[in-house]
């Protein structure tokens, strides 16, 4: 396949009709959040530092209606592109990872766990008093109900915790900050949702093995694509602003292995 190693610039609802069928042996998708968050509207920190809000065009869409169907359009390209021996990953938070789960078991596509990513330094509920919404939850799935022998690295996972079976549906890393944090010349964040490399790097180490090809069809700041070619696997991604591409771009180019 030509993309291999590619990032492709476009949009991931036409891109991902161009990838054969059962091609892909993990998806992971970090898809916009739809957040709604009220115009304008700045927070600060008890430090008196403003929080960079994510209010920006992609993720913005005109109703529950039109978040649905821009979700069952990518969901549903997935899973005709995924093999049956592999795995999807979908990243979300409240605002939307309930109805992003609804389609996906309407498609068909089958739950094989829900895992909460709990930040150990998540910011506070600055809006008011409730309480700190301090995890997002990534649902792992698989094309249908018949996939049985989907990738699942038990052992390896057994010998990172420490020789005893990796159990815990809570995986605790804090949020992506210091020099891992892409800035701009100006120092500001150069993505608003750029996940840790530890996150990602779990997914496909319980999910993938040396050689596979993993596809991230919102691929931002490349993230999923520097664990890969960290760990030897194959990825696309696919990102249709073309500030993020350049940015993945040259991330994934400087990028030596250790
Ligand atoms: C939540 S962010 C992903 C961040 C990424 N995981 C990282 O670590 O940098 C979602 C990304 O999807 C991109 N995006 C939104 N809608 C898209 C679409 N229809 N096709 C392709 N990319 C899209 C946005 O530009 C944004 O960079």
């Amino acid at each position: 396949m030509k993309e291999i190693n590619t990032i492709i610039h476009g949009n991931c609802i036409e891109e991902l009709k161009k990838l054969p069928n059962n091609s892909i042996d993990l998806i992971f998708a970090d898809p916009p959040y739809y957040l709604q968050l009220p115009k304008g509207k700045r927070l600060k920190r008890a430090n008196g530092t403003e929080v960079i809000p994510v209010d920006d065009e992609w993720d913005k869409f005109e109703s529950y209606e039109d978040y649905d169907n821009f979700t069952k359009s990518w969901l549903s390209e997935c899973q005709r592109i995924i093999k049956p021996t592999g795995s999807i990953w979908v990243i979300g938070m409240y605002h939307n990872i309930f109805r992003v789960g609804t389609i996906m078991q309407d498609l068909g596509i089958w739950f094989l766990n829900d895992v909460i990513w709990i930040k150990t330094d998540a910011l506070p509920n600055l809006n008011g008093r409730r309480f700190t919404n301090n995890h997002e939850t990534l649902i792992w799935a698989v094309k249908d109900k018949n996939c049985k022998n989907y990738t699942f690295n038990y052992e390896q996972m057994k010998q990172i915790n420490g020789g005893k079976q990796m159990k815990d549906t809570d995986w605790i890393f804090g949020l992506c900050r210091g020099n891992e944090r892409l800035k701009d010349e100006n120092g500001i964040k150069a993505h608003p949702t750029q996940k840790p490399l530890k996150l990602i790097q779990q997914v496909l180490l319980t999910a993938t093995n040396k050689g596979d090809l993993v596809l991230d069809p919102f691929f931002g700041t490349g993230t999923t694509g520097i664990v890969a070619k960290a760990l030897d696997r194959n990825w696309i991604g696919i990102e249709k602003e073309q500030k993020y591409v350049d940015i993945a771009n040259k991330r994934i180019l400087n990028f030596k292995k250790q």
